[in-house]
């Protein structure tokens, strides 16, 4: 990646991943991502900020030869997950004298995951500040965006916050700031939807923390630069308060049809009234958009054929995935198509226990729908246009 210079004496000299595709063997980033690294000199001492997953790091050991950096004084760890502690082992390497700044829960997963040596650490707490001479880093603990170590840290004298996963959003870009920023919210919402959703009562908190600082930029470690940071502070809000949208999610897979015919039945009740409805096939859609839905989405209507006497395996992964990102639905149920009989129902509402909704009484149609059975599906859809209703939404 080309080296960015942001203000005086701070540039970016991270890694664009142009081709990476999954993160984690999990999330889909159809957008490649980056990994961001802060170099700031101080008229005394040197940082960097977070460093670059180690399938990278000879761009940015390279960027660190160009800049001419013979001496490292502190690298700033702001987590620990390998996409931005990665290189430390190889920085330590290359300068021996530098040490790693972190809080003491980072500094054991360090230790565990990169086995860097004690004496290689200084530790800081919450509120602590470093002095670079004339500039002064100062650590906020912000647990659980992503991990339970996560902070960020905060460049007085400049103003700027670097958030690492915080505000974070994958995209490859050339671009040190954000270009556009409705691309780039939709992106952050991908994000914050994969890794971050489960705890917004943490993100909440966190938010609250850092709304007493004067920030003019948000560096985070993934995606470009905000130069307008209440454009992201702003959608974080939205995306933890308790507000929902007129909106059905409706993933479904379906073998021989039937299910889909119920599906499109209801899709087209709903949107009639005004719903905004997302029906999912999930054995071809892309769990990352799955999951941007369900930041904001009031109802969820999983759809299944019944199977080996139970959900369709790709249902049954959907409800995990459901489960474990505890959305703020408001409704959830169960629809589909059987031949003769199973534990659909039982299995995917235990599957779901997390999800604290009104369950609306599923449907189970056998075999392809016919005249009657149109009816339960309208039934079905006025029952979840009247919980629309009750909450306000139309
Ligand atoms: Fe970008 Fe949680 O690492």
């Amino acid at each position: 990646m080309a080296i960015h210079k942001i203000k005086e004496n701070i540039f970016s000299i991270g890694v664009v991943d142009w081709d990476r595709r999954l993160f984690d063997e999990l999330i889909p980033l159809p957008d490649g991502t980056s990994y961001n690294s802060y170099l700031i000199f101080g008229s005394e001492k040197s940082a960097l900020i977070d460093t670059v997953d180690p399938e990278k790091k000879e761009e940015l050991l390279n960027n660190l030869k160009r800049l001419k950096v013979e001496k490292l004084d502190y690298i700033i760890a702001n987590h620990a997950e390998q996409d931005h502690s990665g290189t430390i082992p190889d920085l330590l390497s290359l300068y021996p004298e530098a040490r790693v700044v972190t809080n003491p829960k980072c500094k054991g997963f360090l230790k565990d995951l990169l086995h860097i040596d004690d004496d290689k650490f200084i530790e800081i707490s919450d509120g602590d500040t470093l002095s670079l001479g004339d500039k002064t880093l100062e650590f906020i603990y912000n647990p659980w965006v992503h991990w339970p170590e996560t902070m960020s840290t905060y460049l007085v004298e400049d103003k700027i916050l670097f958030s690492c996963d915080f505000f974070g959003s994958h995209r490859a870009t050339s671009s040190l700031f954000v270009q556009d920023e409705y691309k780039v919210v939709e992106d952050a919402k991908r994000y914050y939807a994969e890794i971050m959703m489960p705890f917004r009562n943490h993100i909440r908190k966190n938010i609250e923390k850092i709304s007493s600082k004067d920030i003019e930029l948000i560096a985070p470690s993934h995606g470009p630069v905000y130069d307008n940071p209440k454009i992201i502070v702003d959608a974080y809000k939205e995306w933890i308060s308790d507000n929902v949208v007129n909106r059905v999610l409706i993933p479904y897979v379906s073998m021989h049809g039937s299910t889909e015919v119920m599906v499109s039945k209801l899709v087209e009740i709903l949107t009639e009234k005004g719903i905004d409805v997302i029906p999912f096939n999930l054995t071809k859609t892309d769990i990352g958009e799955f999951a941007m839905v369900l930041v904001d989405a009031a109802t969820l209507v999983l759809a299944t054929p019944t199977v080996l006497a139970g959900p369709h395996p790709s249902a049954v992964y959907a409800a995990y995935l459901v489960n474990a990102l505890r959305p703020k639905l408001k409704v959830v149920s169960v629809m589909g198509s059987l031949g003769w009989g199973g534990k659909t129902v039982d299995i995917l509402t235990a599957t779901m226990k997390n999800v604290k909704a009104d369950f609306i009484e599923p449907l189970l149609i056998k075999g392809l729908p016919k005249g009657e059975d149109f009816m339960k599906i309208e039934e079905f859809g006025k029952k979840i246009i009247d919980k629309h209703k009750e909450l306000g939404l139309i």
